[in-house]
């Protein structure tokens, strides 16, 4: 994957919330794809909230891991959070797709984003993947 920033090393027990979003990869509910993600939020009093991605037969319905994880803890009355990681297959680039950006936008547009890759793990920022985001802030300028 081209990428300005340097890889990090392989996950360890540092990284806490990527190791949730692996774990919760072994949950997700991909038969058509096979191509299982999870992810996990940091929440503002630092719990940790993980989805998975799952599918439908029909394909159009399938939900990525990442808004998984942000449904769950929304349900759960958490509504502000600190970052959010991403695990994919192991060596696959596996950031956030446009519909999971403007999803996580909805919380904080400069979430701290991180995402397994072919090159290790890139820590990234939901400004930086969605510039010019689309928020609530707009509505209030008609
Ligand atoms: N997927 C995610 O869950 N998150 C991503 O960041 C990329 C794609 C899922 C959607 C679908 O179930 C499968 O991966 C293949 O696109």
């Amino acid at each position: 994957m081209t990428n300005k920033r340097q890889p990090m090393p392989p996950m360890s027990s540092a990284e806490p919330l990527l190791e949730a979003a692996r774990s919760a990869r072994a949950r997700a509910y991909a038969p058509y794809s096979g191509f299982k993600v999870g992810a996990a939020v940091e929440t503002d009093d630092g719990s940790i909230v993980t989805g998975a991605n799952v599918e439908n037969a029909s394909f159009g319905l399938s939900i990525c891991a990442e808004r998984s994880a942000l449904v769950r803890a929304i349900a759960e009355g958490y509504r502000s959070f600190r970052a959010i990681a991403v695990a994919g297959p192991d060596g696959v680039d596996t950031a956030p797709c446009g519909t999971c950006r403007q999803f996580i936008a909805e919380f904080d547009a400069t979430m701290p984003v991180s995402f397994t890759s072919s090159d290790g793990v890139v820590r990234t920022t939901l400004a930086e993947l969605l510039p010019y985001a689309f928020t609530s802030e707009a509505l209030t300028q008609t």
